[in-house]
């Protein structure tokens, strides 16, 4: 068996053989200066260095980089899906480029991987308006040993690698790896990958995304590779189920003990072992991070409780108590991440501690919140039978109502597609539009009654946008400084002054107080635009927005306002058109709000 310490090892080791420093991985959770939530690649971190930035390690770098996606969540339970995976990388800055680089990834798999050159495919660009056809790769590739007939001219939409939803980031036509899972030579196979399975990449990111869509060629000419190594995995040990890797045999028999239940033979058990040891190992390891995060109900701390409460969900499926979960979560922290995350294992209790809370917090609610859906389930049998005895043209209704999926939300903690999937178990669906009026309403309802507590809403006007946007820009600072744990507690606007309250665990010194305020008056001197889109609350919080937003549901349409690379809020307004509206940024007085809350007082002159 071909472990996962193994392929790190070998995965380094060859990238130090050819003068690349081993830079480490960093946090799982944005720093806040990309604009994305997590990390979803191993360049992420390296972006001012792709664009130019010199690089305090040298021009040759490599890693083996946590990664957390979370876009195919719903996918998980089958043998290939994950929400976190290692993403094994190396980077040229501006050094070697594509000769260099195809030599070494096809040395690397047919000489350290021992895989078969004559049945290794690769894709390459194949060219539009703006960028040539890469034929100098698909040469290169010849060279080497790799058939012409394996090698493929796709389109942008294959070969074209680039952060998804920003704007300012590195990126280019790449060339993908693919082996086949038995002998075929049909491209189009590798739009589905059902047949040939992509292993690497190896990005020529030598072009810098604009607005609109366009790009502008980089001074440096970089190499971005990254290869995953769950993936990799499998495949060097001719499996096709991801779970029988080293990462996951652990977790997986575990659970087969505690649940008495067989893995290999029981396909509904199956299922629901395989999304308990990924979301509690994706868990784990946000929980567990240098940034790390807790469940809550916004941004990543949202997602984390997502992940928490499905994995619950299915041990109840599995019929095992859900606090076996920690069992689960002392595997991946004791055995299978004690060398590459050793952090998990100084965190272990803390992170133990928090899986436990949210298992007892749903729990709590859990079972009277199954007991209501089955009621709504009933209610629809009840009256299909009723009407149907009475009309037989009747049509069946199947769909749960968005006032009941709201009352499973509200009341008892269900998050909307949890409340889906059961229905579509039970062959129904939800109507996700009325659950988005319910929640709606709600808001409204809960506005109302906030703001005659506080005796009247505060005055929309300019001076109160310029007041609400500086607050945007002084959240960003005090994340840029204290991490992205840091989040809104409370605000309140006049005309005359912004006071605002956010958690940190200390009171902030002058030093402190003064880098923030040079921070936000830099922005404001900087006179960026205030850019206001719309996407749905997932995709939002995907592209790295976050804000005090509880969603209806997790397409719900939300507005975000950007200012340029400094912030991205999802947020209901009203703002400023520009930083430079806000005039001069002074901060009047630092005081506690309440226990792990401090307040600053602004003012704009
Ligand atoms: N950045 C490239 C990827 O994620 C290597 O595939």
């Amino acid at each position: 068996m071909f472990t996962s310490k193994e392929l790190r090892e070998k995965w380094i080791k060859f990238y130090e053989e050819r003068g690349h420093v081993n830079i480490g991985a960093v946090s799982l959770i944005g720093d806040g200066t990309t604009g994305v939530m997590f990390n979803v690649a191993g360049m992420q971190p390296l972006m001012p260095y792709l664009l130019g930035k010199k690089h305090p390690k040298g021009t040759r770098l490599c890693n083996v980089q946590g990664c957390v996606r979370t876009v195919d969540i719903d996918s998980v339970g089958d043998a290939t899906h994950f929400t976190f995976f290692e993403m094994m990388g190396n980077w040229s800055l501006g050094d070697y480029f594509k000769k260099e680089k195809t030599k070494w990834t096809f040395d690397l798999l047919t000489q350290v991987f021992g895989f078969d050159k004559d049945k290794i495919c690769s894709t390459v660009f194949e060219g539009n308006d703006s960028v040539p056809r890469d034929e100098q790769t698909a040469n290169l590739l010849m060279e080497l040993g790799i058939k012409k007939e394996n090698i493929f001219y796709l389109d942008k939409s294959n070969n074209w690698w680039e952060l998804e939803g920003t704007v300012g980031t590195p990126c280019g036509p790449d060339n993908e790896w693919f082996y086949p899972r038995e002998d075929g030579k049909d491209s189009s196979d590798f739009l589905t990958g059902n047949r040939y399975v992509e292993i690497g990449n190896d990005v020529y990111m030598q072009y810098k995304k604009l607005e609109g869509g366009k790009y502008t060629e980089l001074e440096n000419k970089n190499v971005d590779t990254g290869f995953g190594l769950d993936r990799l995995l499998l495949f060097l040990n001719g499996l096709d189920d991801g779970y029988k890797t080293d990462l996951f045999s652990g977790a997986i028999e575990y659970l087969e003990k505690v649940s008495g239940k067989s893995y290999d033979t029981d396909e509904a058990a199956r299922k629901a072992m395989r999304i308990i040891a990924d979301h509690t190992r994706t868990s784990v390891m946000l929980i567990g991070d240098v940034n790390g995060i807790t469940p809550s109900n916004t941004g990543a701390g949202y997602i984390l409780r997502r992940l928490l409460r499905r994995a619950i969900r299915y041990c109840k499926n599995l019929e095992i108590d859900a606090t076996e979960m920690m069992g689960v979560a002392k595997i991946f922290i004791e055995k299978v991440y004690d060398e590459a995350y050793p952090l998990l294992k100084e965190k272990e209790e803390y992170i133990l501690e928090q899986i436990k809370a949210e298992i007892k917090k749903f729990e709590a609610t859990l079972a009277a919140g199954m007991k209501e859906f089955d009621k709504c389930i009933i209610g629809i049998e009840r009256k299909n039978a009723f009407m149907s005895q009475k009309d037989p043209s009747y049509v069946p209704e199947t769909v749960i109502s968005g006032k009941q999926a709201f009352r499973l939300y509200d009341t008892f903690g269900f998050p909307l597609e949890l409340t889906v999937e059961l229905a579509a178990e039970k062959g129904l669906t939800v109507d996700e539009e009325g659950f988005n009026t319910a929640f709606r309403e709600h808001q409204e309802i809960s506005k109302a009654q906030a703001a005659a507590a506080k005796g009247g809403l505060t005055e929309r006007n300019e001076i109160t946008a310029r007041y609400h946007t500086a607050t945007h820009i002084m959240l960003a600072g005090l994340r840029k400084m204290f991490g992205t744990s840091t989040e809104q507690k409370g605000s309140n606007i006049n005309e005359e002054r912004m006071r605002f309250d956010f958690n940190c665990d200390h009171k902030m010194t002058e030093e402190e107080l003064k880098k923030l305020s040079d921070f936000v008056n830099d922005v404001i001197a900087k006179n960026i635009d205030v850019v206001r889109t719309e996407l749905p609350y997932n995709k939002a919080v995907e592209e790295g927005a976050y804000g005090v937003f509880n969603p209806t549901s997790q397409d719900q349409i939300v507005s975000i306002y950007t200012i340029g690379d400094v912030d991205k809020q999802i947020c209901g307004g009203p703002h400023a058109k520009t930083t430079g509206e806000l005039g001069r940024f002074e901060i009047v007085k630092e005081e506690s709000s309440s226990s792990g809350v401090r307040r600053i007082k602004a003012i704009l002159k």
